[in-house]
């Protein structure tokens, strides 16, 4: 996978070239392509932006240097702009977005972009309901989420599989050693050996983590029989 990144701060980009990502990056698993915009202006200042026609307060990024960076592009694939108005990145999203051969992000700075530059792309994507410098940081959050799905960034290929959200519930709690820190104690199941026990505990402290801190991700989900059973016995269990 090749993901373009258009920003005027390349050098932001540090952290998804260290770690398993660089690793990644280093192995060949995928190709970072960091595209500096205010290399396609054309006047003597390289400016990237300009008043807002009807007057008020700030800058804004203009269509220009983002129209011909997309340009210089032999392979877009479909294009991200970040923006805090966009729809909420998910783990699903991230799941698409690492099928795809290319991606490229647009990433705005200042007060905002010419609305024009929203055609530009495919789709507009927020990380949440905050407001934030720049789309740096969400494009890095993105980027990241998606590279660790493609095969071979993860030290372990099973791990993308059975955490948190991809199947619908959050992560089943995990210890390691020591088994008695300061008189808290891991489950005594974890230490039986008794693998076909430690999978049952594993699944309902998942649902129960869920049930607790995202009740919301239980409203669509389907659950089995089993995991209904486990549900009352959370329920009965958190009452008593
Ligand atoms: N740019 C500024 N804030 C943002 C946010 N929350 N998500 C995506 N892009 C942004």
């Amino acid at each position: 996978m090749k993901i373009n990144v258009l920003t005027l701060f390349p050098d932001m980009f540090t952290p998804l070239q260290v770690s398993m990502l660089g690793r990644g990056l280093e192995d060949k698993k995928w190709e970072l392509n960091l595209v500096n915009f205010r290399d396609f202006t054309s006047d003597v200042h390289h400016h990237v932006d300009d008043t807002p026609y009807g007057g008020g307060a700030g800058m804004v990024l203009q269509i220009m240097p983002i129209k011909k960076a997309l340009d210089s592009l032999t392979n877009k694939g479909k294009v991200i702009i970040t923006a805090p108005q966009g729809k909420t990145f998910n783990e699903k999203m991230a799941q698409d977005w690492s099928k795809e051969e290319n991606l490229t992000f647009i990433c705005g700075h200042y007060e905002g972009f010419d609305q024009r530059i929203y055609d530009l792309a495919d789709e507009a994507v927020s990380i949440g309901d905050y407001v934030l410098t720049g789309g740096e940081l969400p494009t890095m959050s993105m980027i990241d989420a998606t590279v660790r799905l493609l095969p071979g960034i993860l030290g372990n290929a099973a791990s993308p599989v059975e955490e948190s959200f991809s199947h619908g519930l959050l992560e089943y709690p995990q210890y390691t050693r020591p088994a008695d820190f300061e008189g808290k104690k891991v489950p005594e199941v974890l230490t039986s050996g008794n693998h076909q026990k430690i999978a049952e505990w594993r699944h309902k402290e998942a649902l129960r983590a869920t049930y607790l801190y995202r009740p919301d991700m239980l409203v669509d989900r389907k659950l089995t029989d089993e995991e209904k059973r486990m549900l009352e016995e959370i329920k009965s269990e958190k009452e008593n």
